[in-house]
């Protein structure tokens, strides 16, 4: 039977939120915003290890007590996500067959429900698949100067989320090609090859932390978790 493995991408150094320490690290709750991830990702039963990617140069990690079965640390980050993950990937020792679910340090409110709605659909799939989330707005094209140019009909657009869910040698042979062509993401590693991904509904709360504001939106978000 194959392995699930989460491989989380945890070096960057977020720029656009703009705080001392890597987003990442930020108190939520009274823990590192990702200790918040990696506890999700670790309490999905089928779920058999949880490996975070983070920088050689990073040292904030080891001042935190993480806590968190399956975990494992990779200091093998790179200068770009794709990089991250590759290096990641490459140090994994895991066999080809098995799934890797590439999740995103910074979404902190994904959900155990969220993992296993994304594995049981994606498990029987050739390929693989991510989390997305159908368009719900009204999409605009902008001109350089801030006008309207067109507006792009929204059905069949979707906004791409993680996990990512993708065979390891699969993936890892797509990520080869892919960390020069600066993607952003696993699924278009893949879609490089000529494959097509499956695209299972995420949540809007599995949003990604990345500027300031989005810090206080996750802590309701994660208290009303708690709560409920
Ligand atoms: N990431 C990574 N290695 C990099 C860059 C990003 O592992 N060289 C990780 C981040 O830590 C994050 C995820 O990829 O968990 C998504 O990236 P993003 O939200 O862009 O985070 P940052 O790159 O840290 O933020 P910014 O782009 O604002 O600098
Ligand atoms: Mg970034």
């Amino acid at each position: 039977m194959s392995a699930y493995i989460a491989l989380v991408p945890a070096a960057g150094s977020g720029s656009r939120f703009g705080a001392p320490s890597p987003k990442q690290y930020l108190q939520l709750l009274g823990k590192p915003l990702m200790w918040h991830t990696l506890s999700v990702l670790a309490a999905v039963p089928a779920m058999t290890r949880v490996v975070v990617v983070i920088s050689p140069e990073d040292d904030w990690f080891d001042s935190f007590d993480w806590d968190i079965p399956k975990l494992e640390v990779l200091r093998v980050g790179g200068s770009s996500r794709a990089a991250s993950v590759h290096n990641g990937l490459a140090a994994l020792a895991a066999a080809g067959e098995d799934w890797v679910l590439v999740h995103d340090a910074a979404r902190c409110c994904l959900t155990v429900a969220m993992v296993e709605r994304l594995i049981a659909r994606v498990a029987d799939d050739e390929i693989g698949g991510l989390l997305a989330l159908p368009v719900a707005d009204t999409v605009k094209r902008a001109t350089a100067d801030g006008h309207v140019s067109k507006t792009i009909p929204r059905e069949g657009l979707w906004l791409a989320q993680t996990p990512q869910m993708f065979r390891c040698a699969q993936l890892l042979r797509a990520l080869k090609n892919g960390v020069e062509a600066a993607i952003t993401d696993e699924a278009s590693a893949i879609e490089m090859l000529g494959l097509q991904p499956r695209l299972v509904e995420g949540e809007a709360q599995n949003f990604k932390v990345t500027y300031p504001a989005d810090l206080a939106l996750a802590r309701a978000i994660l208290a009303a978790g708690k709560e409920g």
